[in-house]
């Protein structure tokens, strides 16, 4: 295969066939879901042509290892597995956060129940790890210690970030820590895994590791911008879904830190426990104090400062030019996304 990768709908499209193979090998009843979650069914089986996320994640890793000089097919199984693992995260953290919607659709939770969506998550990660242990790629083992290492650490931030609904104590470094873990430990791992199958050197690989930490705290960033200021008709996700489960995302953390007017409204507000029955126009006027408190530029600008410093890290090792810059827009698009 001779494919080149230079956009998200390239990276998509050179993607979705191995995808489709990978989840092929599923039991019935697994394949629906999972078929249902990645947008190719509905709940009965039926074909869709629907939405199966932007693959930010194996875009990075295919653009990653033809930036190494390696054509984007080596990198092929690694973007496969950081897509699973990606969709193993997403049916888990809908689970957890009970949110209702993601990709314009319902949840596999809401679908289907709670031990579905584990099962569902689970084969997921499982099939991630098989695609790996079956590619011929000499460098398939360390591929596979990428993923792993990544994948406890996006737990490690999942642990965090569902621990922190209950707090009233959390600082920024605390929230920074916890969305690296959650979010950018696979987009690091995303960028690593394509440097590592094309057999870049170690500070290569390493380099793309920074690249995708630093692109995965904007995304995070711009996340929890979208989470509170995003249109639900573009987002697909549910409106104030995080302020109402009183998530310490990150301008919630940064506005409660300046400990200036605003911030103890805010602080005073998120005492106590979550309440799911919080009304709508409460949730917006919180949205207001927190966007006049300053969060929503600090956020953006955090973000454009992130991508700074993952094209500092690009430019640090020597890269194939075109997929370079191709990475480079990819970290922009982070920035301008609205969905
Ligand atoms: C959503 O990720 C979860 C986060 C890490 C913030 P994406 O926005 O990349 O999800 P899809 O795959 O495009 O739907
Ligand atoms: C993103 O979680 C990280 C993972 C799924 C591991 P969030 O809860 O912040 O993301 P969305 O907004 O639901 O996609
Ligand atoms: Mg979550
Ligand atoms: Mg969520």
């Amino acid at each position: 295969m001779t494919a080149t990768v230079d956009t998200l709908g390239s990276g998509r499209e050179l993607v979705s066939a191995a995808l489709r193979d990978a989840v092929a090998r599923l039991d019935p009843a697994m394949r629906l879901v999972v078929a249902y979650h990645l947008g190719w069914c509905d709940p009965h089986g039926n074909p869709l042509d629907g939405n199966g996320g932007k693959a930010v994640r194996p875009t990075m890793a295919l653009l990653a290892a033809q930036a190494c000089g390696a054509p984007a097919a080596d990198a092929l199984p690694g973007a496969v597995a950081v897509e699973l693992v990606h969709n193993f995260s997403l049916v888990h953290d809908d689970l957890m956060d009970r949110d209702t919607e993601r990709r314009h659709r319902t949840t596999v939770w809401a679908v289907w129940d709670d031990a579905t969506a584990v099962l569902a998550g689970d084969v997921m990660l499982s099939l991630a790890h098989e695609v790996l242990l079956d590619c011929d790629s000499p460098y398939a083992i360390q591929a596979g210690r990428v993923i792993t290492t990544a994948t406890r650490e996006l737990i490690r931030g999942q642990a965090q970030d569902m621990a922190f609904e209950q707090r009233d104590d959390v600082r920024l470094p605390e929230c920074v820590d916890m969305a690296l873990g959650k979010t950018g430990a696979l987009l690091a791992a995303s960028a690593e895994v394509g440097a590592v199958l094309a057999g870049a050197t170690p500070t290569t690989a390493a380099a793309m590791s920074d690249y995708g930490r630093h692109v995965g705290l904007a995304f995070q960033l711009v996340d929890d911008v979208l989470g509170i200021w995003g249109r639900p008709e573009t987002t697909g996700k549910p409106v104030f879904s995080d302020l109402r489960a009183h998530k310490k995302s990150l301008p919630i953390t940064w506005t409660v830190e300046r400990g200036d007017g605003a911030g103890r409204r805010l602080a005073a507000w998120l005492v106590g426990a979550p309440d799911e029955t919080t009304p709508e126009t409460e949730l917006r006027a919180i949205a207001g104090l927190v966007e006049d408190a300053g969060a929503r530029d600090w956020a953006l600008a955090q973000a454009r400062r992130r991508i700074g410093l993952a094209e500092r890290a690009l430019d640090s090792v020597p890269l194939q030019d075109a997929p370079c810059a191709a990475l480079r827009d990819l970290a922009r698009f982070i920035l301008d996304r609205e969905a």
